[in-house]
């Protein structure tokens, strides 16, 4: 589906289908439906839906009204939430389009556009039969001001979230590290981004161990992906980390074959990556980017590496392998070891990191960790207005000290099992200097199962919303 914005006063607009957003217990916009609404026990109530036909007495022949919900629990994602319900019922309306009025300004209408654009997308790829394809083609936004800027903004993140989406649906046998390293390759085509991409023997070249320990078990050779916006130009720099694991069966750690099939989506770090590449580059900031994906299968084979192991990082440092089912830290550990080398101002990292998060924050928020006050606020600002929100927990010295191993440098466990996330992040923190970084742990969030007003089953793209506004404030600040 598209977004297209049309200047028009409410009283002109004429078309198939008009959606309308009406706060609880305020009279709707147009008027003369107070009887029906009463009728349908129509409130306001946030995503409650009224769908009247106004054939003949209209310019338009369907009309919805979707609840916004009381005045004073208002939020901007409310917007998000009723432009949702609205494509979706204009799709169980079988519309080809229909159209939304705007009531606001801009910033609702980038709302208004990303719940729109996030609830029409569908992952139709593996569906054969044209039943299961029907798709919106477009939706119009209109109102009398000129709220094109909001409709370009949310089309450019919703479209960003929706790319981001596509690729971390695609299973594992198709979304390879070789398949992603391609994808990222029309990207930077497409984006006029320079992209390398370091293979197994490069990777063995430049002594990224960690990875290669963890790609030891697959068939499928390990890849590196680095991406840089505006290479060269005297903007500062930033960088940005995901974990691209495009399956993890936990490698002889084995994790129990139950639920396995959603380890497709432990690449959505990495993919996240693409995604904000993208936003980032059709938003033309005046900052310098760099984006690495490290991307490998964590499998059990012969080759496999085996609980005990140690191996040595990029940086040096050595791991004492406890669990190979904590692999995402290993290959993480060369990246941002890496990332670091580059010397940005910033560090952000995206990994669905550890179940332990799961059990902290639900699916509610993605675990924020971090080494600088200022950097963790701009995120925390960016996870309320974005609405993928973030908490953040201590990544304490206490923590480091549960992570020393006995006959490396540090092991990538702790056996006492507690704090999990926690010590995930101190885990990596060894890995960045004393570069500013954040660590996101989006274990939680990255893919759902059940309902949500404007995402549906499956990946999320949850963190490509979230950094992108992160990078924008970094350069609206001097
Ligand atoms: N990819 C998983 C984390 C995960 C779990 C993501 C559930 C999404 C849903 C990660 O590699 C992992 O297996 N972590 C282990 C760490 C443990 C061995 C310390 C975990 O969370 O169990
Ligand atoms: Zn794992
Ligand atoms: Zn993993």
């Amino acid at each position: 589906m598209k977004a297209e914005f049309k200047r028009m006063a409410l009283d002109k607009i004429k078309g198939a289908l008009l959606c309308v957003f009406v706060m609880q217990n305020e009279g709707a916009p147009i008027k003369g439906y107070d009887k029906e609404f009463k009728a349908h026990n129509f409130e306001g109530k946030l995503e409650q839906v009224v769908h009247l036909c106004t054939t003949g007495k209209e310019r338009f022949d369907h009309l919805l009204v979707v609840g916004l919900g009381e005045k004073k629990d208002f939020r901007l994602d409310n917007f998000r939430k009723a432009a949702g319900v609205a494509t979706r019922y204009a799709s169980i309306l079988k519309q080809k389009e229909f159209t939304i009025y705007v009531p606001e300004g801009n910033e609702t209408a980038q709302a208004i556009t990303e719940g729109a654009l996030l609830a029409s997308y569908k992952f139709t790829h593996y569906k054969t039969e044209e039943k299961d394809k029907f798709q919106i083609e477009k939706v119009y936004l209109m109102s009398e001001k000129d709220l094109s800027r909001g409709v370009g903004l949310g089309t450019i993140y919703a479209g960003a979230q929706n790319y981001a989406r596509d690729l971390d649906e695609h299973p594992a046998n198709i979304a390879t590290p070789t398949a992603i390293a391609k994808e990222a390759k029309v990207l930077a085509k497409e984006k006029n981004l320079h992209i390398t991409i370091y293979e197994k023997k490069a990777l063995q070249k430049m002594k990224m161990k960690a990875i290669l320990a963890v790609a030891r078990g697959s068939e499928e050779p390990p890849i590196l992906v680095k991406l840089e916006y505006n290479k060269g130009r005297n903007y500062p720099l930033y960088c940005i980390v995901g974990k691209g694991i495009t399956f993890d069966s936990g490698g002889i750690s084995l994790k129990p074959s139950k639920g396995m099939h959603e380890m497709k989506y432990d690449k959505t770090g990495a993919i996240n990556v693409l995604g904000v590449m993208k936003a980032v580059a059709e938003l033309k900031l005046p900052i310098r980017l760099i984006g690495l994906m490290p991307l490998t299968e964590n499998l059990p084979s012969g080759n496999a590496q085996k609980p005990g192991d140690i191996i040595k990082a990029y940086n040096g440092k050595t791991i004492e392998v406890l669990n190979t089912d904590a692999e995402g830290r290993l290959i993480l550990a060369d990246a941002l070891s890496f990332a670091a080398e580059q010397k940005p101002k910033a560090i952000i990292d995206m990994a669905t990191l550890t179940g332990a998060i799961l059990v902290c924050l639900g699916r509610h928020a993605a675990g924020l960790f971090s080494n600088d006050d200022k950097l963790a606020n701009i995120l925390e600002e960016a996870g309320d207005e974005t609405h993928e929100r973030v908490w953040r927990l201590p990544v304490w010295k206490e923590y480091s000290e549960m992570m020393k191993s006995d006959f490396a440098d540090i092991k990538n466990i702790s056996e006492q099992g507690e704090a999990g996330s926690i010590t995930a992040a101190a885990f990596l923190q060894e890995f960045i200097g004393d570069t500013k970084w954040v660590h996101l742990d989006i274990a939680g969030v990255g893919n759902i199962n059940e309902k949500h007003a404007y995402l549906s089953k499956g990946a999320t793209g949850i963190g490509v919303r979230l950094v992108t506004k992160a990078l924008v404030k970094l350069s609206e600040k001097k």
